[in-house]
C-alpha cells in the first residue's frame, strides 16, 4: 500500500495547531498505516532568543513564538528551506497568511512531487487587475495540482486545548478530500466534506471583514444586540458577494461551520476582533494608533488578515460599482481608512444610509 507523506507550509498559530493534529494521526501505526510518521513543516526562519526558530522547534517540539503552550509532537520536523520541506510530499497543507501565499507558490513552481495533492487552510484572497483569485485557485494555477480547502470555526489555541471544533473540507476531488479528512479528523476536531470549495473559502475570507466591525462594536462599548446586527448583516453581505462573484456558490454553505459558525467564533474570540476593538478604543480616547502598531503589540508576530482583506474586497466593490449594495463592508472600510469615525460602525442598519 502507498504511504503518503505530508508537509505543512506555514508555522503560525493555526499552522501549528493543524500540524499537531496531523502528527497525532500520522503517528498511529495500525494495519492500515497509510501515512509516513514524520511531518515536515516549513518554517519562515527567524531568530528566537538568539537561536534559529527551526532549531528550537526541533529540539523542544514547541513553537515558542507562535504556539507556545503546546507540544507539536516528536514527529514534526521543522525545515527552513521551503523546497526541501515539500519535495517528497504527496499531501501538501498550505497555511500561511494570505499576503505571503503568492511568493510561497512561486518558489514551489516545478518543485512539487508529481501527483501531489494540496489543501489550503489560508483565509484570504488576492486581487489582480484581471480579477479576484482565491488562494486555492492560486495554488492550482501556479502549481498545477488539485487544491481543496479546510475552513471552520477554528481558533488555534482552542484546538490546541483539544476543545470540540468543527471544520469542512470543501472539495472538487472527493478522493483527495477523503484522504485529507483522515489526516485532520480527531475526536475533538470534526471534519465533514462539502462539495462547495469556493463557497467555503469565500466564507473564511470575508468573515475577517465582519470581525473588524464586531471589534468596533466592542470598542464602542455596545452590547450583544449591536454585535448581532453586525453579524447578521455581515452574513447577508458575505453570501451576496460570494454569489455575485461565483454564482455556483450554494446558499446552505453559509449555514455550515465555515459560514455562520466561523463568523460567530471570530466575532467573539478572534484576533481581528481584538485589534479592531483596541483600535476603536484608542480612537475614542483621542490617542489614535495604527492597525500595524496594534498588530505588532497585541499579536506578537501573528498576522491580521481583516484589514488587508477589507481593502482587497473594497477594490472589487469599487471596480464593479457595487459599494452601495454592501453597506457593512463599505462602512468598515471607510472607518479603517479614516474616512469615518468608528461610531458609524453600526450605521448600516435599516433606514440608515452607509457613508461614502
Ligand atoms: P500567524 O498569523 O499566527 O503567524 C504568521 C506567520 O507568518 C508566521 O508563521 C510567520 O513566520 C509567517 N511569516 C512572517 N513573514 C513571512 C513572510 N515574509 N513570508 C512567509 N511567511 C511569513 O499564522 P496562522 O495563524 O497560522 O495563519 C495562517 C492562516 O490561517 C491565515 O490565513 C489565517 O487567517 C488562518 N487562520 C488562522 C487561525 C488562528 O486561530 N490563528 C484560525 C483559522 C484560520
Ligand atoms: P482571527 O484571524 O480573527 O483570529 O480568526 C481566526 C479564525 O479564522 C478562526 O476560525
Amino acid at each position: 500500500m502507498q504511504r503518503y507523506s505530508v508537509a505543512m507550509v506555514g508555522s503560525g498559530a493555526w499552522a501549528c495547531a493543524a500540524v499537531r493534529m496531523i502528527a497525532q494521526n500520522t503517528q498511529v501505526d495500525d494495519a492500515a498505516d497509510e501515512f509516513v510518521d514524520d511531518v515536515r513543516m516549513w518554517v519562515y526562519e527567524e531568530d528566537f532568543e538568539g537561536k534559529k526558530l527551526t532549531e528550537v522547534i526541533n529540539t523542544t517540539h514547541v513553537n515558542p513564538k507562535y504556539f507556545p503552550e503546546f507540544d507539536l509532537g516528536p514527529n514534526v520536523v521543522a525545515v527552513p528551506n521551503i523546497v526541501d520541506a515539500v519535495a517528497d510530499a504527496d499531501l501538501i497543507v498550505f497555511c500561511a497568511p494570505h499576503q505571503f501565499m503568492h511568493n510561497i507558490c512561486k518558489q514551489l513552481v516545478g518543485k512539487i512531487k508529481p501527483g501531489a495533492m494540496a489543501i489550503s487552510l489560508t483565509k484570504g484572497m488576492r486581487v489582480r487587475p484581471e480579477g479576484p483569485q482565491l488562494i486555492s485557485q492560486m495554488v492550482r494555477r501556479l502549481l498545477g495540482i488539485d487544491c481543496c480547502v479546510l475552513m471552520g470555526a477554528n481558533i488555534a489555541t482552542d484546538i490546541g486545548r483539544e476543545q470540540l471544533s468543527e471544520a469542512v473540507i470543501g472539495y472538487d476531488n472527493l478522493d483527495a478530500a477523503q484522504l485529507f479528512q483522515k489526516i485532520f479528523q480527531r475526536p475533538y476536531f470534526r471534519v465533514s466534506l462539502l462539495p462547495d470549495p469556493v463557497g467555503a473559502e469565500m466564507c473564511g475570507t470575508l468573515k475577517n471583514i465582519v470581525a473588524l466591525g464586531a471589534g468596533m462594536v466592542d470598542g464602542l462599548g455596545l452590547g450583544p444586540n449591536s454585535k448581532a446586527a453586525v453579524i447578521r448583516q455581515g452574513l447577508v453581505e458575505m453570501r451576496a458577494f460570494s454569489k455575485a462573484l461565483y454564482p455556483s456558490v450554494r446558499d446552505d454553505t453559509f449555514m455550515e461551520c465555515c459560514g455562520i459558525g466561523d463568523l460567530v467564533a471570530t466575532c467573539y474570540g478572534g484576533r481581528n476582533r481584538l485589534v479592531a476593538c483596541e483600535w476603536t478604543k484608542a480612537q475614542l480616547a483621542g490617542k489614535p494608533r495604527t492597525f500595524e502598531d496594534l498588530e505588532a503589540e497585541l499579536l506578537k508576530g501573528q498576522k491580521l488578515q481583516g484589514v488587508l482583506t477589507s481593502n482587497e474586497v473594497q477594490e472589487i466593490l469599487k471596480m464593479r460599482g457595487w459599494e452601495g449594495q454592501y453597506p457593512l463592508f463599505t462602512t468598515v472600510n471607510r472607518i479603517i481608512n479614516g474616512y469615518l469615525p468608528p461610531k458609524y460602525a453600526v450605521d448600516f442598519v435599516a433606514g440608515a444610509k452607509y457613508h461614502i
